[in-house]
């Protein structure tokens, strides 16, 4: 007799999407998350699993963080979702703390619901600022699956809905030369995740996005720097970018700003540019962007993230853990792994993606979930939660040694 889970993998299957459940099936990777708490998810079998992967920063704080729950709960005790025609009180205070935490001048804000929303948003303003059609961004890279969002990405996710919109380019990541033969005085903005996590969590070399600044200033386009994944903390800085010396001129941020409990994204933008919603307020509609209750988890998440202590924490968890898995690398060396990041945002790369798709399903094997760069597949993404005690980092380390053995033949 089929189980309750198995009821649900069907009905899912039948109704949702065939082609996940098939997928996972094959690689004897299905997860059905139920019960979920901190670093920790739980499978309705009861398998338990760390998640090393947070869904790309939505769970930085771990799973149904408590004082995020309070923040919301107290919220919708005289809160709703709130109408987004009118003056809002939750919206303003929220637009306040984050605009308290960006360079000078970065402080207008636009609420969205999700990541690909607050980047169609970007690329909006930035076309209707400058006036200028070109959008360039990082080959491999990823800003979403809406409108604009998708028209920066590869043609894989393209091809079958064309014709995307116009105007979009692409160049390699980290390659300052083919960056300033791309930007023209055509171009709006340049486009690019502070460290492209499909692209294998790549990070920027210490010059790249202060010279893509300047190739943008002489040209009079606009930089935009995607931090859905590296905000928030997730780098050890509040905001990715801060690592690189580097002012955007807009920021587009989501994921990690839920609190993982209540979806909210903005993009964020400089006040030079605020005459354009002041001549035209209702040009970009959104009706849940902002909600006032999502407003509430973020606000909680930003007073969170912001603090010297939990900065300090992720910066010191992930030097332990980078020092740790490169011990591994040494011992076991057939593997290939080379360890790369900053923070908390890791890449492990393995010598093929054979090697690296093996380990993800000794780790799920062994209760760790993690998922692999999708434009790099040798590479797995290891984000852990940010606020992970030392004993559960201990532990995971344990698990990534005993998958590591296996698969050096024991
Ligand atoms: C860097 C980055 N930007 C944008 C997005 C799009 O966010 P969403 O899925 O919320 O639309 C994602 C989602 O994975 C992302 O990783």
């Amino acid at each position: 007799m089929d189980s309750d889970r198995d009821k649900i993998i069907k009905t899912y299957a039948d109704h949702v999407y065939p082609g996940k459940v098939e997928f996972y099936q094959k690689y004897d990777i299905v997860l059905v998350p139920e019960k979920r708490g901190g670093c920790k998810i739980s499978d309705a079998n009861g398998k338990t699993f760390y998640n090393c992967h947070c869904n790309g920063g939505v769970f930085n704080l771990g799973h149904r963080n408590k004082e995020v729950i309070k923040a919301v709960t107290q919220a919708m005790e005289i809160y709703d979702i709130g109408n987004h025609h009118l003056i809002s009180k939750p919206k303003a205070h929220l637009a306040k703390m984050i605009a308290d935490t960006m360079p000078e001048g970065l402080n207008q804000i636009v609420y969205g619901v999700s990541g690909g929303e607050a980047i169609d948003l970007a690329i909006k303003l930035a076309r209707g600022v400058t006036g200028k059609e070109e959008i360039i961004s990082a080959k491999g890279g990823y800003h979403g699956h809406t409108g604009f969002a998708l028209a920066t990405g590869d043609d894989k996710f393209k091809e079958m809905f064309k014709p995307v919109p116009a105007g979009f380019k692409q160049v390699r990541f980290n390659s300052l030369e083919e960056m300033e033969k791309a930007v023209c005085s055509n171009t709006a903005a340049v486009i690019l995740e502070t460290i492209p996590a499909t692209l294998g969590i790549v990070t920027p070399d210490e010059l790249y996005l202060k010279g893509v600044k300047e190739i943008c200033e002489k040209n009079s386009s606009l930089l935009i720097l995607d931090e859905v994944q590296t905000g928030f903390g997730r780098t050890g800085k509040l905001w990715g970018f801060e690592n690189y010396e580097v002012e955007p001129d807009m920021v587009v941020m989501g994921k990690g700003m839920s609190g993982g409990i209540y979806p909210v994204s903005a993009t964020v933008y400089h006040e030079k540019y605020k005459d354009f919603f002041q001549e035209n307020p209702f040009l970009h509609i959104s009706t849940y962007g902002g909600s006032e209750i999502g407003c509430f988890a973020a606000m909680k998440v930003v007073e969170i993230s912001r603090e010297k202590k939990f900065l300090d924490h992720v910066l010191s968890l992930g030097k332990f853990f980078r020092q740790q898995l490169e011990a591994l690398g040494i011992k076991y060396p057939d593997l290939g792994l080379k360890v790369r990041g900053k923070g908390l945002m890791m890449g492990l790369e393995f010598k093929d993606e054979i090697t690296a798709l093996f380990l993800i399903k000794l780790f799920f094997d062994n209760g760790i979930y993690v998922v692999y760069a999708g434009n790099d597949p040798k590479v797995i993404q290891f984000l852990p939660v940010l606020n992970i005690s030392e004993i559960e980092a201990n532990d995971i380390l344990k698990i990534i040694e005993t998958s590591f053995k296996s698969m050096s033949g024991g």
